[in-house]
């Protein structure tokens, strides 16, 4: 490695069962900001949700239909590896991201994911395998394609789909941190509770799970009464006894700047994460790293 890091790759999942809370945003900034900033990570944005923002706004428009179009995309290497059982490299499908192209790249996703995550389902089950054998076949794959990459970058992330799927299952058990993106409002934390238990015991290992409790970070945080109440319901829970979550310090407030960076208005344009969020991204980066760190070296880290 050529900036200062050794060992493996930190594993980093960024997922919530709810939708539109930020999980691809943060996703994206938090990669720049590892891959721009002072840590100078080598960043890999791995795209697990058949939306497939994060490709679209770290390839840009063009590089990401030319490459779901030269079959590419995560979704080719899941039906290669899993139905057609042919050889098949994670590796093959990584591609630099349109700005700070030394250090970041991703392995994008395509809308036929849908299609391929409910193949591999109905594949698996005619083959007598229940939907825990479908989630350990998933994350047995990625964990052996991981191998190679986890000495290539600093810093995998995962971003997810909204729900839980196999693939979002397979993510979780393979990181060193999971954040879980969540706008302080009644609704958001209807089932934030739930959510977290179950990221609190994903594991290949049923039996000798190590409980991981997941890092839930406030975003689209308003200077409201309602706002407030619930951050301090939320950090109440993470203080207690018996919490389902941890809480990280940095709150990402509602921005106008961070919405139109992200809703893509120059979407084959730079992007511009780093400048616009600077210091909150900053922030968030430095502290998920080092949690990452923390577990990663950790003498029996979550298996
Ligand atoms: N801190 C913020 N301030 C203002 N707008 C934000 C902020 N974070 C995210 N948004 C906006 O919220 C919307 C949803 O964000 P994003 O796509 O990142 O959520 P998501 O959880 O990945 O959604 P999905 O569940 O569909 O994958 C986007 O339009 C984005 O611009
Ligand atoms: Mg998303």
């Amino acid at each position: 490695m050529t900036n200062g890091w050794a060992m493996a790759a930190k594993i980093i999942s960024v997922a919530n069962m709810k939708g539109g809370v930020g999980k691809t945003t943060i996703s994206v900034a938090l990669a720049q900001a590892l891959a721009a900033g002072p840590s100078k990570a080598k960043v890999l944005v791995l795209d697990l949700d058949a939306q497939a923002n994060a490709s679209f706004w770290l390839s840009g428009q063009a590089a990401l239909t030319a490459q779901i179009e030269q079959s590419k995309a995560i979704d080719t290497f899941l039906e290669d590896a899993i139905i057609f059982e042919k050889p098949t490299k994670l590796s093959d499908f990584v591609r630099p991201a349109k700005a700070h192209s030394e250090r970041l790249f991703v392995a994008p996703s395509s809308p036929n994911l849908r299609i391929v995550e409910r193949e591999l389902i109905v594949f698996l089950s005619r083959r007598h395998r229940n939907l825990l054998e479908v989630e350990r076949v998933v994350s047995t794959l990625l964990d052996e394609q991981l191998e190679s990459l986890r000495s290539d970058f600093d810093v995998i992330i995962f971003d997810t789909a909204p729900g839980i799927s196999a693939l979002t299952e397979a993510a979780l058990r393979l990181s060193h941190v999971v954040v879980v993106p969540t706008v302080p409002d009644y609704v958001s934390n209807l089932g934030l509770l739930s959510f977290c238990r179950t990221v609190s015991w994903s594991s290949n290992d049923i039996a000798n799970a190590v409980k991981r409790t997941p890092w839930v970070v406030a975003n689209k945080v308003k200077s409201s009464r309602h706002h407030e109440l619930m951050l301090q319901q939320m950090r109440a829970e993470a203080s207690s006894h018996d919490h389902e979550f941890n809480m990280l310090r940095t709150e990402i407030p509602s921005s106008p700047q961070i919405d139109e960076i992200a809703s893509g208005l120059d979407m084959d344009g730079e992007l511009a994460f780093d400048t616009e969020g600077a210091g909150v991204f900053s922030r968030l980066a430095a502290e998920v790293l080092d949690l990452a760190t923390r577990v990663a070296t950790a003498p029996s880290r979550a298996a």
